[in-house]
């Protein structure tokens, strides 16, 4: 089989979005190598689909153990690897956790960043360094739409550690010339979504009451608005971020916002079920501190990368509960 010269190393590679993104690298003929930490349960069910497959598992796709905390395994892993492009998205990616488990979060966010990027920089061949920064590094935003300018003020653990890993990307960037890109992505579902994330918990919860697995569904803050859009399209953002000439950052958004009380009724339309008889309110799920106004401007991407969202929240929300409720039907 002829070796292909595009090698990406990921991170995360488990994660909504690491799965998203080896499919895509894997279309446009890269070898793919991802970090996988060690679990109790090897079913890694984002990617098991590749895994299974004969044709790229072991030929076009290797898994490699690691975990952020370890930086001789993770310099071994580049070493033996060589990529020419490395994505970084590992970490513990839950903003509200991330009030409870402070410290791990900020390790894993924060130093695991910097980690990797010593790494890059000492490693004798150049990488193009990409890096899962977040629209939570904004917080309490000064300005609406954000920006790649717009200040940063966060208001979680999360958001802090994130603020951190942005920082210092530009600042490697800028000191020692390393072609590295913060992507300030926005929100972004699908059907991968982990479970305790609001679109992915609201869209299972709609098909299991549907489907009489569930009597009722228990949130938090129905009035928080997200700009919401889809991960496939993000993972093409990464993706284009690392082909331009030049390194630099990128809002990725819709720069639209919905409120996760719209995000329920549309859900629950899908199922046409009326949503108050089943939609609860528990305070344990509201956070000590939310970020506001939250909302992406993407001209530049837009502009200089010609990246642009498909689809719209309708359509999102839909496939979510669809995928939900075929999961359940094949199970029967
Ligand atoms: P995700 O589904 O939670 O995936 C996180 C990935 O990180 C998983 O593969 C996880 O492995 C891995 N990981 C966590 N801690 C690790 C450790 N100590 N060592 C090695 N691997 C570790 O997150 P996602 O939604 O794909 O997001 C990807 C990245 O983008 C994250 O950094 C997130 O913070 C950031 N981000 C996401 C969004 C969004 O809306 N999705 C928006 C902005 C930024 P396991 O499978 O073993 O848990
Ligand atoms: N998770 C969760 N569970 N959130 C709830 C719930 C609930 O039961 N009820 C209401 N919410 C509200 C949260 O308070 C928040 O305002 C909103 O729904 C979205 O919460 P999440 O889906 O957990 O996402 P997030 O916005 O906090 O963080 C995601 O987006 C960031 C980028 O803006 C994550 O993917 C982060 O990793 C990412 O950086």
């Amino acid at each position: 089989m002829k070796e292909s010269k595009k090698v990406a190393l990921i991170t995360g590679i488990t994660g909504q979005d690491g799965s998203y993104l080896s499919e895509l690298l894997l279309e446009k003929d890269y070898t793919v190598h991802g970090i996988v930490r060690r679990t109790s349960n090897l079913l890694r069910s984002r990617i098991e689909h590749l895994r299974r497959d004969e044709e790229i598992y072991g030929r076009r796709l290797f898994l490699h153990y690691g975990d952020l905390s370890d930086s001789t395994t993770l310099r071994r892993i580049l070493g033996d690897v060589c990529p020419t492009e490395l994505y970084h998205l590992a970490g513990q990616s839950h903003v509200g956790l991330s009030f409870e488990i402070p410290e791990s979060t900020c390790e894993e966010t924060g130093m695991a960043t910097l980690r990797l990027l010593e790494i890059v920089r000492a490693h004798p061949s150049p990488v193009k360094f990409y890096h899962a920064s977040s629209a939570e590094i904004f917080g309490d935003a000064s300005a609406s739409p954000q920006t790649e300018n717009t200040p940063l003020r966060p208001t979680s653990p999360y958001g802090c550690a994130k603020a951190f890993a942005t920082q210092l990307a530009r600042v490697y960037r800028q000191s020692y010339g390393l072609f590295v890109c913060n992507g300030i992505l926005y929100n972004h579902e699908s059907p991968r979504r982990g479970e305790n994330f609001v679109t992915r918990k609201i869209a299972r919860g709609a098909a299991r009451i549907a489907r009489d697995r569930d009597y009722d569904l228990v949130l938090g803050n129905l009035e928080s608005r997200r700009d919401w859009g889809r991960a496939q399209d993000y993972v093409q953002a990464m993706w284009l971020m690392l082909q331009h000439e030049t390194a630099d950052d990128y809002v990725v958004a819709t720069g639209e916002t919905h409120s996760v009380r719209e995000f329920v009724e549309a859900a629950f339309a899908v199922v046409d079920l009326p949503w108050e008889k089943y939609v609860k309110h528990d305070p344990s799920f509201d956070r000590p501190t939310e970020p506001v106004r939250l909302v992406g401007c993407a001209e530049k991407i837009r502009k200089t990368l010609g990246w642009g969202p498909a689809g719209s929240f309708a359509q999102l929300v839909r496939e979510m509960v669809e995928a939900e409720l075929a999961a359940i039907d094949s199970h029967e």
